[in-house]
């Protein structure tokens, strides 16, 4: 009986020092040892597998998730709340993989200047994502439609997803997905393919972005005029509209935005009287 009874006891000490070691600590009053939820370890070395080369050396099971580079957890419940993977040559093997998406509590992810082989984004995941201030997929090689997800994602502040050559919004349009946006501030999405939105980008921007203060659309296809509504985003520091076909004249009411130091719209098909009262703004 007693040598049936052994291993079993044994095994529950075990199990009881492994809930001991990763729960007690995050239970800790000082907040400095929290330790990472083993399901979302098991998310991340799932992304790890999705790599090549996956060049995340500390990114070793049975380890602390909260300790492994690119990671960040909150320090009161070791949730990850930020993983920040850039320019880390990373090469996917297969697109990206879903398993991120069970982090549910990332304020900031950035996959910036990584290598998804012109694979497209999951259709569906990124809506889980509800806690994201700040999404990075610039530089990633991505390609075909931005998900709807990311219409989902309202405490967004800054994305950014310049730099993919082959990344569009047609179904659902660029109109549908920033309409829920309201929060952003700043909108980069230098490169991809914004034509099929017709001449209505502008219309779209001012109707659903009001606090942007930074937007840059280099290279996205606009056509049309900017449209008078575009006056409404009066906090806007910073706007590159270069090297797209819009015409019309350059609006007056640019000079009236209090905040805007740069302005850049070159390569265009602009007409008309520049605003010179723009050379006296103080910015
Ligand atoms: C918090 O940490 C400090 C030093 O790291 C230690 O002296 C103190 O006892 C800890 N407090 C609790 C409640 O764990
Ligand atoms: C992610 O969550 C889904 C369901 O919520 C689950 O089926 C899957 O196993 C999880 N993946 C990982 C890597 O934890
Ligand atoms: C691995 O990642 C580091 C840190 O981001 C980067 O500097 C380095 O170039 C990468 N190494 C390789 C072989 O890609
Ligand atoms: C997360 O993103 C927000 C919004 O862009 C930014 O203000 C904040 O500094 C970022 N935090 C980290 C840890 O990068
Ligand atoms: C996105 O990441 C790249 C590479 O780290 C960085 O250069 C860029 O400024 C980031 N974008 C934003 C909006 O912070
Ligand atoms: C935007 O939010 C409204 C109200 O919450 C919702 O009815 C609508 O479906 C959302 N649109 C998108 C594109 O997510
Ligand atoms: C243009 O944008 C506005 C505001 O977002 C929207 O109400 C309207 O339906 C759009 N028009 C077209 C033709 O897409």
């Amino acid at each position: 009986m007693s040598s049936t009874r052994r291993p079993q006891l044994h095994f529950t000490l075990l199990l009881l020092t492994y809930y001991c070691s990763t729960h007690i600590a995050a239970n800790g009053d000082n907040g400095t040892t929290v330790q990472c939820l083993p399901d979302e370890a098991a998310s991340l070395l799932q992304l790890k597998l999705s790599f090549y080369n996956p060049n995340l050396s500390s990114w070793q099971h049975g380890t602390d998730c909260c300790h492994w580079e690119g990671v960040g957890c909150s320090r009161a419940s070791g949730q990850v709340i930020s993983l920040d993977l850039s320019d880390r040559n990373l090469q996917s093997i297969n697109g990206l993989s879903p398993s991120l998406f069970n982090l549910t509590s990332l304020t900031n992810l950035s996959l910036s200047g990584n290598n998804f082989g012109l694979t497209s984004l999951p259709r569906f995941g990124f809506e889980q994502l509800i806690e994201l201030l700040s999404l990075n997929l610039s530089h990633t090689n991505l390609a075909g439609q931005i998900p709807i997800g990311i219409s989902h994602l309202k405490k967004l502040r800054t994305l950014d997803s310049s730099h993919n050559f082959e990344l569009y919004f047609n179904e659902p349009s660029f109109q549908m997905v920033i309409g829920n946006l309201s929060n952003l501030r700043e909108l980069k999405l230098n490169g991809v393919d914004i034509s099929r939105d017709q001449n209505n980008w502008s219309n779209s921007l001012a109707n659903s972005v009001p606090q942007l203060q930074f937007l840059s659309l280099d290279s996205c296809g606009l056509s049309g005029h900017i449209h008078s509504s575009f006056s409404r985003l009066q906090y806007l520091e910073r706007i590159i509209l270069t090297e797209n076909s819009i015409s019309g004249e350059v609006p007056q009411f640019l000079t009236d935005f209090s905040s805007l130091s740069t302005l850049d719209l070159r390569y265009n098909d602009f007409e008309g009287q520049f605003p010179t009262k723009i050379f006296h703004l103080e910015k």
